[in-house]
């Protein structure tokens, strides 16, 4: 099969409500508990993509046995201490920055080095910034070149809590020290900037000994040493983050109206609604409620024709990090000059993103000014597109691809898309759903 899609149209209206696969970031981290838990936990709806197949292949290599079926997927869990370290092991996280990072903090304890490995993409990205606090922990770090992957890590029989600052607003780095500090006697003590709090929601859910302080421009969290995790039965709801994509799409187009159900409405993670709000563009949360600590609501948009354009405050940064590629989308068809600044962290994602966003839009005939960490979008509510537009040589970044199939849709123009395999990574069906739209 062909790894290259072709548009030469933009999507009609359409009327339409929609079932958006499992979380990302919650399916890794039901994965990951679930494999330390005493017992067999069971979820449905887990996203079935590769990032969330590259932990579970890597729980299996660590003496865990995972049953996965179209319905549901078990862990049998082996305890907290239950993982069956030996000489030689390797790890593979492939694209999966969260599974890569978040592992190591389940690491710190293992009395043989492992070594992690990753795809291309994955390889060019910063593991520094979690081995140095893990390194004070106890645990020793080798790295590539000082920061990226492959790395090997050797934990150790004598970890020391810590105090760490978090400062990139990175959950990732939060929860991979979360989980060191579960895994250490004594108090760990964390003053994190504000970033998606799904590892904190869960450890409330589970009642271990965590405690969060919220201040106003920090988490304050304090992590107690762990003894057991009670399994975890969990239905997914749907990610905000695929679900982003088809909120664009309709916000971009004329007079459509789309329904997505039962999406992750986490504060911590709907930036994007926030942001796409302030533009004019038309987005209800219904049906609210609380599942196991997460909110979740209905989420209908109504497609506009008058967008403003937006001067992004970075308070609204890390709520819709993995949503930019889109927002500046929504930017390119809005009235008005847009910026967006303190967004030196998109670079360090599966692609240099913010580069690629800029990119795109030169590619579409908007004008930007783009710096490290910040980009200005000259918005044109005319925007159409008439020529010919390649993307390729993305790292295969799945939210590059999607994004370049949005625009596509919405802008018209003639598109060759290479690399459609990397939906695979977050969002299998986006294709198939994105063709339901169209019956
Ligand atoms: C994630 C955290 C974010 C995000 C990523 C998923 C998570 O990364 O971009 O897609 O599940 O913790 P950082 O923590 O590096 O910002």
């Amino acid at each position: 099969m062909s790894n290259l899609i072709i548009f030469k149209k933009k999507l009609k209206k359409y009327n339409k409500t929609i079932n958006i696969p499992g979380d990302k970031s919650l399916s890794i981290r039901w994965v990951l508990f679930s494999s330390l838990a005493s017992g067999i936990s069971k979820a449905q709806n887990l996203l079935m993509s590769e990032d969330v197949f590259s932990a579970i292949s890597a729980l299996k290599k660590l003496g865990i046995k995972v049953v996965v079926n179209k319905k549901f997927c078990k862990i049998y869990g082996k305890g907290f201490n239950g993982y069956k370290f030996k000489k030689n092991l390797t790890l593979n996280a492939r694209n999966s920055g969260t599974f890569g990072r978040l592992i190591l903090g389940f690491l710190v304890d293992s009395p043989f080095h492992i070594k992690i490995i990753g795809d291309k993409s994955l390889s060019r990205r910063d593991f520094k910034r979690v081995a140095d606090p893990l390194t004070k922990f106890g645990a020793k770090f080798k790295l590539n070149k000082n920061r990226t992957l492959p790395l090997t890590i050797k934990g150790s029989d004598n970890l020391k809590p810590i105090r760490y600052k978090e400062v990139r607003g990175s959950a990732q780095c939060k929860s991979s020290v979360m989980f060191a500090g579960m895994k250490t006697k004594g108090k760990t003590t964390i003053y994190a900037k504000k970033s998606r709090n799904h590892s904190e929601l869960f450890c409330k859910h589970l009642g271990l000994p965590i405690k969060v302080i919220n201040k106003k421009s920090y988490d304050l969290i304090e992590v107690n040493q762990v003894k057991k995790i009670k399994p975890i039965n969990y239905k997914l709801p749907s990610d905000i983050s695929s679900a982003s994509f088809f909120i664009v799409l309709t916000a971009l187009s004329n007079k459509s109206k789309l329904t997505i159900k039962n999406v992750n409405v986490n504060s911590t993670r709907v930036g994007i609604i926030t942001i796409l709000k302030r533009m004019g563009v038309k987005i209800y949360l219904k049906n609210k409620r609380k599942y196991k600590g997460e909110m979740i609501a209905d989420i209908s948009i109504y497609g506009s024709d008058k967008i403003k354009s937006i001067n992004c405050p970075s308070k609204l940064n890390s709520g819709a990090i993995d949503e930019f590629l889109l927002i500046f989308l929504v930017a390119a068809k809005a009235s008005g000059i847009s910026y967006f600044k303190d967004l030196e962290e998109l670079n360090q994602k599966e692609s240099p993103r913010l580069k690629w966003g800029a990119k795109i839009l030169k590619m579409i005939g908007v004008k930007t000014k783009l710096t490290n960490s910040s980009i200005k979008i000259y918005g044109n509510p005319d925007l159409k597109i008439d020529k010919k537009i390649i993307i390729k040589k993305f790292l295969k970044d799945h939210r590059v691809f999607m994004t370049s199939v949005i625009a596509a849709l919405s802008f018209g123009g003639n598109w060759k898309i290479h690399d459609k395999d990397s939906i695979n990574t977050s969002f299998p069906s986006f294709l198939k759903i994105l063709n339901s739209l169209k019956k």
